[in-house]
């Protein structure tokens, strides 16, 4: 059996951190102590920011330390509670026109800092079978435009400013269906499996530059009360009795996933996608 041994250290801690993207051990650039505040002096960009899951990432990020600004594409009291809870400063675009996306890191950059991490938590399902009726092209393109083609057109950008920085984090929101399928939503399913092999693809581009690129696939999660449900309680109910802890998720048992990748210490997980989904099996 082969046993492959560490490089010895080249040099010192910081400047093997730089060559590497594996942050210093310690207290953070704003001199609090990293188990307190692990992303203090990072800068996040999460998108999606008024929805169940991406507010939960706000929150979180922004309880961690970071510097949150948030996407979402329309005015909402709760965008107004998510900025007044963390702080968060939030910008509007259509993440379905490939202008506006394109035009969104010039935007964050009027405010500040490029971001260190991007969370993709924007997206939308549409219910059409495959057997459902005629392929409704215009419908499908706009349902992939928005669940892949901004992912990838955003994360791209976003990654060349973390490379430079030799740092980044992006976290990318597939789904369980994605990998299992999802009876009567094909597209949505296919948009969300997409974003795997993208991340995969990208994450062994930016590995030399410190840059991390993982996807977090959720199953079921309880939706808000004040939201229309996507799910019947039937649905629901059929949901939870599969997974193993035979509930469905709550928005910040998502959170936490992202957390975790999010957070400099996560510098040897890339090219992932984890599923959070309570041990579903069917
Ligand atoms: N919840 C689940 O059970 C579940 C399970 C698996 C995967 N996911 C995935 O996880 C992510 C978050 O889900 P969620 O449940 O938090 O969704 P959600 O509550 O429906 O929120 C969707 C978010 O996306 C934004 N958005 C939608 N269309 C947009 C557009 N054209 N341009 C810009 N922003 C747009 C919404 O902004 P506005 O409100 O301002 O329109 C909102 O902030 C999504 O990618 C979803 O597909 C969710």
């Amino acid at each position: 059996m082969t046993v492959h041994h560490p490089p010895p250290p080249t040099g010192d801690t910081a400047s093997r951190a730089t060559a590497t993207g594996v942050p210093p051990s310690g207290d953070t650039a704003a001199g609090t102590p990293a188990d307190q505040a692990p992303l203090a002096g990072r800068t996040a960009l999460v998108t999606g920011a008024t929805g169940q899951l991406g507010d939960a990432v706000c929150r979180l990020l922004a309880a961690r330390g970071a510097a949150v600004v948030g996407v979402h594409r329309t005015p909402s009291e709760r965008a107004e509670a998510l900025a007044a809870g963390t702080g968060a400063r939030l910008l509007r675009a259509d993440l379905s026109d490939p202008d506006e996306t394109a035009a969104l890191l010039g935007r964050v950059r009027e405010l500040g800092p490029a971001p260190d991490i991007l969370v993709c938590a924007h997206g939308a399902t549409a219910r059409r079978p495959v057997l459902g009726g005629a392929y409704d092209a215009a419908a499908e393109q706009r349902l992939w435009q928005l669940n892949t083609g901004s992912v990838q057109q955003l994360a791209a950008a976003a990654a060349k400013r973390m490379m430079r920085a030799k740092f980044g984090r992006i976290v990318l929101f597939g789904s369980r269906g994605g990998a299992t399928g999802m009876p009567g939503q094909p597209g949505y399913a296919a948009a969300k499996a997409a974003l795997s092999g993208w991340a995969a693809s990208a994450a062994w581009e930016l590995g030399p530059f410190g840059v991390t690129v993982n996807v977090v696939a959720p199953g079921a999660v309880r939706a808000r009360p004040e939201d229309a449900p996507v799910y019947s309680a039937e649905e629901d109910e059929r949901a939870a009795g599969r997974t193993a802890v035979r509930r469905l998720a709550e928005p910040a048992e998502i959170a936490e996933a992202v957390g975790f990748l999010a957070a400099p210490g996560a510098s040897y997980v890339t090219g992932q996608t984890l599923l959070v989904d309570g041990g579903a099996r069917w």
